[in-house]
């Protein structure tokens, strides 16, 4: 099954690196926070490369999984680095890849149909996880205005869920991005990859939105999480 974001992410992939300063801070601060120097790593939602490339230490194998086959032709390959081109939700697909020792995602969660039997299954398969993910109150004060319901998963029922199955640090971090006028920040929402895509307004209510908007900056919450599953 390819996840339904896959085509929006690759239609903007060679946009990618130079419109997500932001994801490359978030992987920078998720993987300063890892202790263990793992030698399987496995990350799901591997995009262009934001995790593996800034890996410092020496492991066996890492497999990077993302469904958007332009993301995959800018990850970096080599002798010890893998590249799938799948849906990371898919247990085929994960049971060919487990158990690892490390099972990072940066940035690609939210976009789960099913974190929660995703995240069962993972937990008798990694002896550590390293997560951030992208949580309801990103894009804060355009949902409020248009009144649409954020599609991204909330903290609090995020890290239930996650504590239910692992022993965990967790840290909840906001960000701001500054623009120059309202349409580059609406042309980056549409860029970055983090608005999914879903165009659920119409052109003239998104016209309306520009318009109105009250501030010059966009606002992102990002729950990390660092852990071990119980029976690890
Ligand atoms: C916002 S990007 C983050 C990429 C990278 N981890 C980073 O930090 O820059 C999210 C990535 O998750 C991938 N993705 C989303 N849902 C997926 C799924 N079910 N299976 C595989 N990849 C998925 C997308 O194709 C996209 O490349």
């Amino acid at each position: 099954m390819i996840a339904k974001h896959a085509h929006e992410f690759s239609k903007n992939a060679y946009r990618y690196d130079a419109h997500n300063a932001l994801q490359q801070s978030i992987a920078d601060y998720l993987i300063a926070g890892i202790t263990a120097r793992a030698a399987r790593v496995v990350d799901l939602g591997c995009g262009s490369g934001a995790v593996c490339k800034r890996l410092t230490w020496n492991y066996e194998r890492f497999v990077g999984i993302d469904s958007a086959p332009a993301m995959c032709a800018l990850h970096p390959q080599s002798d010890t680095i893998e590249v799938v081109c799948d849906d990371f939700e898919s247990q085929e697909v994960l049971q060919a890849f487990l158990p690892c020792d490390l099972l990072i995602s940066s940035s690609a969660l939210q976009w789960a149909n099913d974190l929660e039997a995703l995240l069962s299954y993972v937990a008798t398969r990694t002896h550590e996880i390293a997560f951030a993910v992208f949580t309801d109150r990103t894009f804060q004060t355009l949902y409020d205005l248009s009144g649409l319901p954020s599609f991204l998963p909330n903290a609090k029922e995020l890290r239930k869920m996650i504590e239910q199955r692992f022993t965990c640090r967790f840290e909840i971090k906001t960000f701001e991005l500054f623009f120059e006028d309202s349409l580059s920040l609406f042309r980056y929402i549409k860029k970055s990859g983090v608005s999914g895509g879903q165009k659920r307004l119409s052109v003239a209510q998104t016209k309306q939105l520009i318009q109105n908007y009250p501030q010059r900056h966009l606002e992102f919450e990002v729950l990390f999480v660092w852990g071990t599953p119980f029976k690890a």
